[in-house]
């Protein structure tokens, strides 16, 4: 039975990193990254890169990428969008290359490369994504992006949530990471929005006053394909 490991922070990555190249990974980064790169290919982006820093990924506009980013949850400045989900609308995104770097998300996304498989997804392809791990039958490694190697809660709240299917379809763990993760989802599924309430992204929401970018991160299954990097 393939294997289930859950990392609740990067901070914790280099404890589950061997044998990367056998484990299928996803990395989370609920609010908002990962939310924003399924997003974006749900309306028709052509390509969505995820960049560790932000010279490079002001570069790639000489390569006719669109370039989007945020640091500490505001865009860059000079960039062509931040990082909500919201701002990827189908009419500005369809058949355009996209660039994104962001606070966590996208380190999170580099930290893994070597993968088996490397995935991104969120509440907005969770449906999808768990069919394709399902039928790659191999181990999986839940990468949770956290916020400056802190632990979030949302992040291990879709982990537990992708943790409770695969549980029913032939797969195991013995990773308290990860039956913590699922225990969570149990206990927040009936009202993810009152659930995430006093996280601490969703309280520096507030303060930035992109409160609306909850809403949108919390939708499910709008999009049912699966984005692999
Ligand atoms: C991140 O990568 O850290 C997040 O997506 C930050 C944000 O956009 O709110």
């Amino acid at each position: 039975m393939p294997q289930i490991e859950t990392v609740l922070t990067p901070a914790l990555f280099h404890l589950h990193s061997k044998n990367l190249n056998l484990k299928q990974v996803v990395v989370i980064d609920i609010l908002r990254a990962t939310t924003t790169m399924v997003v974006a290919m749900e309306n028709g982006a052509k390509e969505i890169k995820a960049v560790a820093n932000l010279e490079d990924t002001l570069m790639l506009k000489n390569e006719g990428y669109l370039v989007a980013g945020e640091r500490n949850g505001v865009k860059v400045e000079g960039f062509d969008f931040g990082n909500s989900p919201q701002e990827f609308d189908k009419h500005i995104v369809e058949g355009k290359k996209i660039a994104l770097s962001t606070t966590n998300g996208t380190k999170a996304i580099a930290a893994c490369e070597g993968a088996k498989f490397r995935y991104v997804s969120s509440f907005r392809n969770i449906t999808a994504m768990l069919h394709k791990l399902i039928d790659n039958n191999c181990d999986v490694l839940l990468f949770c992006a956290g916020w400056k190697d802190k632990f979030n809660l949302e992040d291990t709240v879709f982990a537990g949530a992708l943790i409770d299917q695969l549980l029913q379809n032939n797969f195991t763990t013995t990773d308290d990471a990860s039956i913590m993760a699922q225990r969570l989802w149990l206990q927040g599924k009936s009202d993810l929005t009152a659930f995430l309430a006093d996280a601490s992204h969703v309280q520096r929401f507030k303060s930035l006053h992109i409160e609306s970018d909850l809403e949108a991160c919390l939708k499910f299954d709008t999009y049912s394909g699966v984005l692999s990097l």
